[in-house]
C-alpha cells in the first residue's frame, strides 16, 4: 500500500493518481501486489512533456522504471510496455527492439509483440508514413492470468460446422467468437476522437480495456506508471479493477481525476470495444449495427470520430 504523500492523495476507493515522478511514486508499494502494469512511455521526441535525450541515457532511465515495475509486478501478473519509433535526424529507432534486453534481463517472458494499426497520423515525405505501434506484453512467470473470453471478437463465418468426421454437423468455431490475434485495429486518439483531450498522444481506452479483461481478474489492481490523462485508470475501473497511476503535469492528472468521476456518473464517452472501425466502402461506414449495440450517440457523431476529412 502507498504511504506518505500518495496517501492523501487516495480520494477514491479504486483509484488512487498522483501528480509525481513515476519513481518516487512507485518506491512505497508493495513486492508483487500489481496484476498489470500497462504504459506508454515518451518516446524521446521532444513532446511537449519531454526533453529530448541521448538514447543510451533515455534507455537507462526507462530500466530504472521497468525494474521498479518488475519489482511490483505480481507473479502471475502481466507487463505491458506500448511503444512507437524513436527518431533522429530522419532515422527511426524501433523502442520495442531497443528496449527489449531490458525486460529479458529482468528474465520476463515475452507472450505477445501486438502490433497496434491506426489510420490517422503524420504524412512522412521521406519514408513510409507510420501506421503502427506494438506492445511488448511480457509475464513474470509461466503460470500467468489469460482470460480468453471476455475478448473474443466476432468470428468471420460463425455459422461454419464440420462437414465430416466425428463432429459433423457441429459447429467448428467457438459460439463465443474467435481469438482476436495479435494485430489489434483502433483508431488513434486524435481530434475528432470521442476521448480526445489536451493531451498529445492519449491511449484509446479500448485498448487498455482489451488488455485489463484479458490479463487481469475483477478487483486486481492495474498500474500505468506514465498515466497521463488516465485512459489505463478509466479502463481498469470500467472493469471493477483498482487503477493506480501517476504523471508530472499537474494539468494532465487533474484531468484523470476529471474521467475517473465522469466515469463514475455516467457521462465519460468512451468509444465502444465493439464498434468497427470506420470503412467508408460500406454503408453507414459498417458502423450502424454496433452503433445500434453499443450506445445511442448520433451515427454522424460516430462518422466524424473517425473520418475526420468528411
Ligand atoms: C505517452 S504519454 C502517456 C499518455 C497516456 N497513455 C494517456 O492515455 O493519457 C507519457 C506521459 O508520461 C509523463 N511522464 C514523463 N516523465 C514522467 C515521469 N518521470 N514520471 C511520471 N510521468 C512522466 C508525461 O507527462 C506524459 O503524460
Amino acid at each position: 500500500m502507498a504511504s506518505g504523500n500518495v496517501a492523501k492523495l487516495i480520494a477514491e476507493h479504486d483509484a488512487i493518481l498522483a501528480c509525481e515522478d513515476n519513481l518516487s511514486f512507485l518506491r512505497p508499494f508493495k513486492t508483487e501486489t500489481m496484476q498489470l502494469v500497462v504504459t506508454s512511455p515518451p518516446y524521446n521526441i521532444g513532446k511537449s512533456y519531454e526533453s529530448r535525450a541521448r538514447l543510451d541515457a533515455y534507455v537507462q532511465a526507462q530500466a530504472q522504471v521497468i525494474s521498479e515495475c518488475v519489482r511490483l509486478l505480481h507473479p502471475r501478473g502481466s507487463l505491458c510496455w506500448q511503444v512507437g519509433n524513436h527518431v533522429h535526424a530522419g532515422e527511426i529507432f524501433p523502442l520495442d527492439l531497443v528496449l527489449y534486453p531490458v525486460f529479458r534481463e529482468h528474465g520476463l517472458k515475452l507472450r505477445n509483440r501486438i502490433v497496434w494499426h491506426f489510420e490517422h497520423g503524420l504524412h512522412c515525405s521521406k519514408r513510409l508514413s507510420g501506421r503502427y505501434e506494438t506492445i511488448l506484453w511480457f509475464t513474470k512467470g509461466d503460470d500467468y492470468v489469460f482470460r480468453l473470453d471476455p475478448i473474443r471478437v466476432p468470428s468471420k463465418y460463425p455459422g461454419k460446422k464440420y462437414f465430416k468426421g466425428p463432429k459433423a454437423g457441429q459447429l467448428s468455431g467457438n459460439p463465443l467468437g474467435k481469438n482476436p490475434g495479435d494485430v489489434w485495429i483502433f483508431p488513434n486518439v486524435k481530434n475528432n476522437h470521442v476521448e480526445k483531450t489536451i493531451h498529445p498522444c492519449q491511449f484509446p481506452v479500448e485498448l487498455v480495456e482489451r488488455l485489463v479483461l484479458a490479463l487481469t481478474e475483477p478487483g486486481g489492481k492495474v498500474l500505468d506508471p506514465y498515466m497521463g490523462v488516465g485512459s489505463s485508470i478509466v479502463a481498469a475501473l470500467k472493469h471493477r479493477r483498482i487503477g493506480y497511476g501517476c504523471d508530472t503535469v499537474q494539468e494532465y492528472v487533474d484531468i484523470a481525476w476529471d474521467r475517473v468521476r465522469a466515469l463514475r456518473s455516467g457521462t465519460l464517452r468512451t468509444r465502444p470495444m465493439d464498434r468497427p472501425v470506420y470503412d467508408p466502402s460500406k454503408p453507414h461506414g459498417g458502423q450502424r449495427r454496433a452503433e445500434a449495440e453499443s450506445d445511442s450517440a448520433p451515427l454522424l457523431r460516430l462518422v466524424l470520430d473517425e473520418n475526420p476529412k468528411r
